[in-house]
């Protein structure tokens, strides 16, 4: 079947025409609009500006995938979580489409979107199916959360961070070095050429016995440290009695601090709940040091390992589709009238 996903919960107006069976899924046409460069200039994202974006991109981009397609068979839609603004100008142009094609609306949960991102595999076409149960590491700006999935759609929350996202740490601690927002890419390339070991940041809350993480204590314990020893990406130097540091160093130790903390958190985890496969999904999930760890714990396990490719680790409206099918097939449409967008909803359901 052919399905139209469409995104707009956080900063990128995301469309994607798919069409998806249970063995395979064929991106047909897709379109993002980023807005990164309007708000890298304030540090972060601005949700009344982001609301009047998606407003402006999300016709055009809409009309660019459908250019050379007749009308799909259902349409995915982000109702949540996310910005209200920017859900609520997917949720009406979804209702729009679906009232003149007169197609049903899928109403899919943001997170369960990325859950279902490591099934798109664009070289093959071939789904890369979910062995259940599974257990899923999902990471961005705006998520940390631990989930298990005994079954197809249904999760349960097992542990996720009480502030800060890991996306949002990494793009603070960018913001105190003077990297422009969103910080975590730029990060990760400098941690390549640094020490790890260098300086000892905080892992907070790593040996606490539940499977909460706090991310908020590790951005002041850099704050502090770069009080004491100037750091920017302008004077990317330091000397001082202690030794030598480089910027490189700094952001390879926050990047060990925090990818310390995620590993031991997944090991428990799977150790706790047995899955047959690990997701990892999410913005962060483009890390490679994190990507590697949980390759190398996976194998030692001996379980299955699955995990975006590069493209479709962030905000993306093919894995909105994605999930869509999944809840298609368990027939979860609506009338579009009563799609509702709820900007705090929760993926975690019994159903
Ligand atoms: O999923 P996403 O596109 O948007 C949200 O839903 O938040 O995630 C974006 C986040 C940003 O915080 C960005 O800095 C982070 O993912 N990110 C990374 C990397 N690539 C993106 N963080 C660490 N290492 C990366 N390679
Ligand atoms: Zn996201």
């Amino acid at each position: 079947m052919k399905i139209l996903g469409i995104e707009s919960s956080c900063d990128d107006t995301s469309v994607a025409l798919i069409e998806i069976n249970e063995k395979h899924i064929t991106i047909l046409a897709e379109k993002t609009a980023s807005q990164i460069e309007v708000h890298a200039k304030y540090g972060g994202v601005i949700p009344e500006i982001a609301g009047r974006k998606h407003a402006e991109h999300i016709i055009p981009v809409i009309e660019a995938v459908m250019e050379t397609h007749t009308r799909p068979d259902a349409i995915a839609v982000t109702y949540g979580p996310g910005l209200i603004a920017g859900l609520l100008v997917g949720v009406e142009a979804a209702k729009t489409l679906s009232y003149i094609w007169n197609v049903p609306i899928i109403p899919v949960n943001h997170i369960e979107g990325h859950f279902y991102s490591p099934e798109i595999n664009t070289k093959t076409q071939e789904k890369n199916s979910i062995q259940y149960p599974a257990l899923a590491l999902i990471v961005s700006g705006g998520h940390t959360e631990l989930a298990y999935s005994p079954v197809p759609g249904t999760y349960e929350k097992v542990g996720g961070t009480r502030d800060d996202a890991v996306g949002e740490c990494f793009d603070k601690v960018a913001k105190l070095l003077g990297i422009p927002y969103p910080g975590g890419p730029k990060i990760s390339k400098l941690a390549e050429h640094g020490d790890g070991n260098k300086i000892n940041f905080p892992r907070p809350m790593e040996q606490s016995p539940d499977f909460d993480m706090s991310f908020s204590g590790l951005k002041t314990a850099v704050l502090y440290w770069l009080h004491d020893h100037p750091i920017t990406v302008e004077n990317p130097k330091f000397e001082n009695e202690e030794g030598s540091f480089t910027i490189e160093d700094v952001c390879a130790s926050v990047q060990s601090a925090i990818t310390d903390v995620l590993i031991s958190k997944t090991t428990a985890a799977i150790k706790k709940y047995s899955p047959r496969t690990l997701i990892l999904a999410g913005g962060v999930s483009a890390n490679k040091k994190l990507r590697e760890e949980l390759e190398v714990l996976t194998t030692k396990l001996g379980i299955n390992f699955r995990l975006p490719e590069l493209a479709y680790t962030t905000d993306n409206a093919a894995m909105i589709a994605t999930a869509g099918f999944h809840r298609f097939n368990e027939k979860k449409t609506v009338l579009w009238k009563n799609v509702i967008a709820d900007p705090q909803s929760s993926w975690y359901k019994e159903n």
